[in-house]
C-alpha cells in the first residue's frame, strides 16, 4: 500500500494533477492488478528469444531526463499475440509498406513486425536507455538468425519531430503520449498525406486521444473500441 501511495505521488509530481487525473485510470488499474504483467508471464515472448522487452518503466525512472517530452507515457508493451492480431487486422501484408512504431520503447512491436513482409520497420523512441535496449534486442534477434535485419531503423528522437517516409505506412501507437504530442503527430501525418496521398493505416492501442484521428479530414475510422482503434487515410 505504501509502495502504491509512493507510486501515485511520483505520478502526480511528474505529470501534474490535471493530467494525472485525466490519464492515469488505466495505469492505476495496471499498478493495482498487474494485468499486462500477468499476461506477459503467460506470453513468454522474451524467454523464447533471449530479449528484454518486458516490464513497466515509469518515465521518472529513466536516467536521461534532459530531452524528456512533455507528455510521454511509461514504457509497457502488449502481449506479442495482441500485437500480431493488430498487425493482421491492419492487413500488414504489403511488402512496399513501412511500419513505424511511435514510442517504440524496448522494441517488442518491431520484433513482432519482423514476422510480416514490411519493407522497413522503424522505431522512434525519446529515451536513450529504452532505445539502447531496443538496439540490443534487435541485435540478439539478428544473431539468432530470426530477422533479415537491414529492415530495422531505430531512431532516438521525439515522435513530434519525426518526418514520415513517403511510402504506404502502418503507424503503431500503444498509448505513447498525451494530447500535445499527438496533435503534432496527426498534423505531420496530414501534411505528408497532402504531399504524398497514399495508404496509411494507424493502429492505436488504448486510444486515449483517438479523437485526433476521428476528427481529422485525412482519416476515416475503420474500427474503434475502448481497447484499440484502427484508422485509415482517406486519400490514396
Ligand atoms: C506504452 S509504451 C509502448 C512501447 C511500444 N510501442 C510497445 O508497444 O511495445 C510508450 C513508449 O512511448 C515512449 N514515448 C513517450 N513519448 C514519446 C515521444 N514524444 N517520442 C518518442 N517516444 C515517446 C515512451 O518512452 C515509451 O517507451
Amino acid at each position: 500500500m505504501l509502495a502504491f501511495a509512493r507510486h501515485c505521488a511520483s505520478f502526480v509530481r511528474y505529470y501534474g494533477i490535471v493530467a494525472s487525473l485525466r490519464e492515469v485510470g488505466p495505469l492505476i488499474r495496471e499498478v493495482l492488478f498487474r494485468t499486462e504483467e500477468r499476461a506477459e508471464r503467460a506470453d513468454a515472448f522474451d524467454g523464447r528469444r533471449g530479449t528484454d522487452t518486458s516490464g513497466m518503466v515509469m518515465p521518472w525512472e529513466l536516467k536521461d531526463q534532459s530531452n524528456a517530452p512533455i507528455d510521454g507515457n511509461p514504457y509497457a508493451s502488449l502481449t506479442s499475440g495482441r500485437i500480431r492480431e493488430l498487425l493482421v487486422a491492419a492487413e500488414s501484408g504489403a511488402s512496399e509498406t513501412v511500419l513505424v512504431d511511435l514510442g517504440s520503447g524496448k522494441g517488442r512491436v518491431l520484433l513482432v513486425a519482423q514476422e510480416f513482409p514490411f519493407k522497413r520497420i522503424v522505431g522512434v523512441e525519446w529515451s536513450g536507455e529504452l532505445h539502447a535496449i531496443a538496439q540490443t534486442n534487435v541485435a540478439i534477434a539478428a544473431v539468432s538468425g530470426q530477422v533479415p535485419d537491414a529492415r530495422f531503423e531505430l531512431l532516438q528522437m521525439d515522435a513530434a519531430a519525426y518526418a514520415f517516409p513517403t511510402e504506404p505506412l502502418v503507424v503503431f501507437l500503444f498509448n505513447p503520449f498525451g494530447a500535445a504530442t499527438m496533435a503534432h503527430v496527426v498534423a505531420n501525418l496530414e501534411l505528408t498525406l497532402a504531399a504524398y496521398p497514399r495508404r496509411v493505416i494507424v493502429i492505436y492501442a488504448n486510444p486515449l486521444h483517438g479523437d485526433f484521428f476521428a476528427q481529422s479530414a485525412a482519416f476515416r475510422t475503420i474500427a474503434a473500441t475502448r481497447a484499440d482503434a484502427l484508422f485509415e487515410s482517406v486519400a490514396r
